[in-house]
């Protein structure tokens, strides 16, 4: 509790290019959560990127674009904080420590660990298997009471309350011990091609699949003109119907109207019609933020300082927990 305001934190990785379900589903909601009663701090998690390898330079470039690509969506560092994992040295101090209190056995349990290293054969590195004690410190190092995550990160909320609830226990009040924030859940979008899979920005073999939050209007159209449908002709949300189903969630939320107000305005209307229909309520959607992206990108100047006030008003906040727990621990805090 900062301020007697509650302290919301969340991260993204800067892998891949930034998707339509990324700010459905997340950035969207952080601008929205801005607005609220909140102390509100939001991380470019790329020290968590480096579990995998890029090429020279992508990195760099990434953590650039998307600080801009937030900014353009809405987050404002009047507002929030705003910064890089990698700029603020604590992550990863904190991180070493929590490790010391976190077990293999723990560790081992984790879904996402045995996804990875199955579908990275030849890079399973220790970072792989480490890598929810990162997120813990990252969560942990500012007092964080709530977590907006999608479930495919519960588990390793659940490890980081753990972890804090031990470490607790052993010296007392270090660490706020964090919740899931399930408040405002963002829509959860699906590939335009498979519906039964997750829209991801960094596994997809078609980019017919992907919607990402900066393409051109023309592609938009294109895309949803070629996304899958259903064989039954209704524009109705039901299981029966994956890919219309998926299309009218990403309609409601782009466009902010109810499910079942969708569904009657669709109503006997053809799917040619239904995905026009979708696809420019996406255009609408994210055509202020490619502006503004647009503009920011002729400022890079401009957007390095925001990001190194960012680090250093995140710094501050950290070393406080940091100190904290390196006491707990029996380190000589000078
Ligand atoms: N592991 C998260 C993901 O892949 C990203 C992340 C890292 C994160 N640290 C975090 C999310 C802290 C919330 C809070 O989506």
């Amino acid at each position: 509790m900062l301020n007697n305001k509650k302290i919301i934190y969340s991260g993204m990785q800067p892998t891949g290019t930034p998707s339509l379900a990324n700010y459905l589903g997340a950035i969207k909601n952080w601008v929205d959560l801005q607005d609220e009663d909140y102390c509100s701090i939001f991380a470019i998690v790329d020290l968590h990127a480096l579990t995998i390898r890029h090429a020279d330079g992508d990195l760099q470039r990434r953590v650039k674009s998307l600080y801009t690509l937030f900014l353009a969506s809405g987050l404002d560092p009047e507002k929030s904080i705003i910064y890089c994992q990698s700029q603020v040295p604590a992550h990863a101090e904190l991180a070493w420590i929590l490790e010391c209190y976190t077990y293999m056995g723990e560790l081992s349990r984790m879904t996402q660990f045995k996804a990875k290293s199955q579908k990275n054969e030849d890079n399973i590195n220790a970072g792989l298997f480490t890598y929810p004690v990162l997120m813990a410190a990252d969560v942990l190092l500012y007092q964080t009471d709530l977590v907006p995550v999608g479930v495919d990160q519960l588990q390793h909320l659940e490890l980081a309350r753990d972890v804090a609830e031990r470490f607790n226990g052993l010296y007392g009040n270090v660490f706020t011990v964090p919740e899931a924030y399930m408040g405002k859940i963002g829509a959860k979008v699906m590939s335009l091609q498979d519906p039964t899979k997750k829209m991801s920005k960094t596994e997809s073999d078609n980019v017919n699949n992907v919607i990402y939050m900066l393409d051109e209007p023309d592609v938009i159209t294109k895309k949803f003109k070629r996304a899958l449908t259903d064989s039954e002709n209704t524009v109705k949300f039901s299981e029966s119907q994956p890919a219309v189903s998926n299309l009218l969630e990403i309609y409601s939320a782009a466009s902010q109207t109810s499910i079942s107000e969708a569904e009657s305005f669709f109503d006997g209307k053809g799917y040619g019609f239904f995905k026009q229909a979708v696809a420019e309520s996406v255009i609408e959607l994210l055509k202020p933020v490619r502006e503004r992206y647009a503009d920011l990108s002729k400022n890079p100047d401009y957007v390095d300082a925001l990001m190194k006030n960012g680090a250093n008003r995140a710094t501050e906040l950290a070393g406080l927990t940091l100190a904290k727990a390196k006491e707990s621990v029996g380190l000589l805090v000078l």
